[in-house]
Order: structure tokens, then C-alpha cells, then sequence
């Protein structure tokens, strides 16, 4: 038995909702080696293989960024920093944000690099991020209120076929949440795919929070009648 390293990249736009970004983070943590021997039943063999999670926090530069709710946050790296990434979460900041050239850029190199793993949005992190192309021909998900707004607007970008009835969905690499709280959903569905339903028995139990399904979604009501694609 051996424990995976995974290196996690997070994505900190201006103005990202806090929940979105501190959601998966945190159900992720509570899996890793690091977190679980502080967990009292946790047995030897979750420990030996509970992922080992690098966390890096990336910004264009290391001005501290402010969330929509608690204090700024400083970035650990830089886009020319970061190392290779297995995985990057982009939390969602104003649905309408334009994306500075050297983001979508570190964005897009990111996205193709061949040993990169995972995508993971929440929340409207997917409507800003499809301004990228990354997006382009995948099922996502985003917050459905802005969803709803953007389709109102005329908005939508059409190059991605977002979903209105889940509640968070893969892809292949593209792995996205609906509105804010999903972010965790989405985390959990992560990990089942990865770990034993020991681990993640464990960790719900840790969290005292039982995971929402992708589907069915009670907030698909949100966008009954809208036409999104
Ligand atoms: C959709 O894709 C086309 C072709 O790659 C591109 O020209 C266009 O700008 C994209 N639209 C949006 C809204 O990103």
C-alpha cells in the first residue's frame, strides 16, 4: 500500500465565493494523510493510502485576493510558480468577470498539459472559465440562478452544453458543480471514484455530512423552461 500524491492547484479569481473555494478544499483535506490521523477511527489502512495533497494557491501575482466573504487570502504561487498540477478547482467569482490574457493562458496551459488529471469547478467558476475554449464540446454545470441571468442576457456561450439538472457532473477531465454548496457534492463524487467507501464513510462521519447524488438535483427547478444550449 502507498499513498497517492496529488497535486491540487486552486485558482483564486477576485472576488471568488468563499464556500465555492473553502468547500471541496477542506472535504478533500479531511481525506489526506495528512488530516485523517487526526480523525480517532481512522485505521492503518486508510492511512497508508490517503492521498498526500499538495495544495497550491495561484494568482497572477502574491497580492493577497479577497473573497466575497472573510479575509484576504495570500497566493502560495504564481501562474510562472506553480508547478505541474494534477488537478486545478476554479471557485466562481461574478459570472461576468473578463479573464486577463496571462489567466486564460495559464488556464489553457494548465488544461493540455498530457499528465493533467482533473478540471474542477463550482459554482459560476465554469461561466467564467469557458471564456478559456477549455470548456469547449463538455456537459458542465454552473450555478443555476446565473445560468438562468446569463440566458436572460442572451449571455450564454454557446460553445458549452451546460446542464440544468444536475447537481454536479464529469466529464472525462472536466469535472463541474452547480451553485456553491455542490462544491462539496462535487469533491465527494471525486473521491468516490478514488478511495474505498471505508475512507469515505470515515470522513463523512469526521464532516457529519452525507454527500448529495449528481442527479437527482431539487434546484433543476431553477431552470425548468430555460433554454440554455
Ligand atoms: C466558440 O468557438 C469558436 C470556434 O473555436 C470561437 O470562434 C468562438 O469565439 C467561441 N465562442 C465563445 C463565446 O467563446
Amino acid at each position: 500500500m502507498s499513498n497517492p500524491v496529488w497535486t491540487f492547484g486552486v485558482l483564486l479569481l477576485p472576488g471568488y465565493q468563499l464556500l465555492d473555494m473553502a468547500g471541496p478544499v477542506d472535504y478533500l483535506q479531511i481525506h489526506s494523510r495528512e488530516f485523517t490521523p487526526m480523525i480517532p477511527d481512522a485505521t492503518p489502512d486508510i492511512l497508508n493510502t490517503a492521498p498526500i495533497i499538495k495544495w497550491h494557491f495561484i494568482a497572477e501575482d502574491l497580492n493577497p485576493v479577497s473573497a466575497s466573504s472573510g479575509p484576504p487570502l495570500t497566493p502560495t504561487d504564481t501562474f510562472e510558480t506553480a508547478p505541474k498540477l494534477d488537478y486545478l478547482i476554479v471557485p466562481g467569482p461574478d459570472p461576468y468577470q473578463v479573464l486577463p490574457e496571462a489567466t486564460i493562458k495559464f488556464v489553457q496551459k494548465v488544461f493540455n498539459e498530457p499528465s493533467f488529471r482533473g478540471l474542477l469547478t463550482v459554482c459560476s467558476g465554469s461561466m467564467v472559465i469557458a471564456q478559456t475554449g477549455v470548456l469547449d464540446g463538455y456537459k458542465v454545470c454552473s450555478n443555476k440562478v446565473c445560468l438562468k441571468d446569463a440566458a436572460k442576457k442572451g449571455l450564454i456561450n454557446h460553445n458549452v452544453t451546460w446542464l440544468a439538472d444536475k447537481r454536479w457532473y464529469q466529464d472525462g477531465k472536466v469535472w463541474s458543480a452547480s451553485g456553491v454548496t455542490a462544491g462539496i457534492d462535487l469533491a465527494a463524487g471525486f473521491l468516490a471514484t478514488k478511495l474505498s467507501e471505508k475512507a469515505q464513510k470515515l470522513a463523512q462521519d469526521a464532516a457529519e455530512y452525507y454527500p448529495n447524488p449528481s442527479f437527482p438535483d431539487r434546484f433543476a427547478r431553477i431552470l425548468e423552461g430555460v433554454k440554455l444550449n
